[in-house]
């Protein structure tokens, strides 16, 4: 079977390799953080330099990861491919784009951007941000926040992606628990959509497994690889 129109849901899962927390899994980010103390609007009115210390210490982690064999198959897979490729991912780390994927939708953010809250301007921000820093385009400060989407916030490029939902031919979700809507319903958007084959890979079972068509359980860096020759008929 070929594919031409090809989405890709990322989620934890696949930068755990290079070392970065998973959320939900044993000892990860939420078993160490209280999503309302870090992720939420409100948390951020309360406390935000708790919250920017948050992003901070995972902006900082970033230095010391580099993209594994899944980011690098995933770019393979746009460079080679002979349609569409394209990665919704949810996580906020820029793993995909250093191993040289173009087409990278960050429907929850990124770790490298922030965004004013009285101009609304996001710009790249590669060091610590802190309440006294002002807004490069406005001045004003406090005023930079996290890019990142909260709980209680829209995700971005809701619209974007749904027509991608639309119109794939094969939809592959790797290292996500499937416990986080709206990337969790994604998958049966696409099974309603009728006439694309679903995958999952991850560790075990996803939350929302009964809606694959396929799936394959292990590490995302010894398995993507492996897919990715195979759908390049290699
Ligand atoms: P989770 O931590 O919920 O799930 C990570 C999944 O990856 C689990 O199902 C693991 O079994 C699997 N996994 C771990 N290591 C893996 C490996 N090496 N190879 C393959 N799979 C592996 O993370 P997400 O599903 O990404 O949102 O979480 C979704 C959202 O919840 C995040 O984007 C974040 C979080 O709250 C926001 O912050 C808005």
């Amino acid at each position: 079977m070929t594919y031409q129109n090809i989405v890709i849901l990322t989620g934890a899962g696949i930068s755990a390799e290079s070392g970065l927390s998973t959320f939900r899994d044993e000892g990860g980010l939420w078993a160490k953080h209280r999503i309302e103390d870090v992720a939420t609007p409100e948390a951020f009115i309360k406390n935000p330099d708790l919250v920017q210390g948050f992003y901070n210490a995972r902006r900082r982690q970033l230095q010391d990861v580099t993209p594994n064999g899944a980011h690098l198959a995933l770019a393979k897979l746009e460079k080679e491919h002979s349609g569409p490729v394209t990665i919704i991912t949810q996580n906020v780390d820029d793993l995909h784009e250093r191993a040289l994927s173009h087409n990278v939708i960050h429907m929850h953010g990124e770790l490298s951007k922030v965004r004013c809250t009285q101009c609304g301007r996001v710009q790249l921000w590669l060091g610590d941000c802190t309440q006294d820093k002002a807004c490069s385009a406005c001045g004003k400060s406090p005023a930079l926040r996290p890019y990142i989407v909260w709980f209680g916030e829209l995700p971005y490029y809701m619209d974007r992606i749904h027509g991608l939902l639309g119109q794939c031919d094969l939809f592959i979700s790797i290292g996500t628990s499937g416990t986080v809507y709206p990337a969790a319903g994604f998958v049966a958007d696409v099974q309603k959509a009728g006439y694309a084959h679903t995958l999952e890979i991850n560790l075990e079972p996803s939350a929302g497994i009964s809606y694959f068509a396929e799936a394959r359980f292990g590490k995302a860096g010894d398995l993507v690889p492996v897919l990715v020759d195979e759908l390049l008929g290699k």
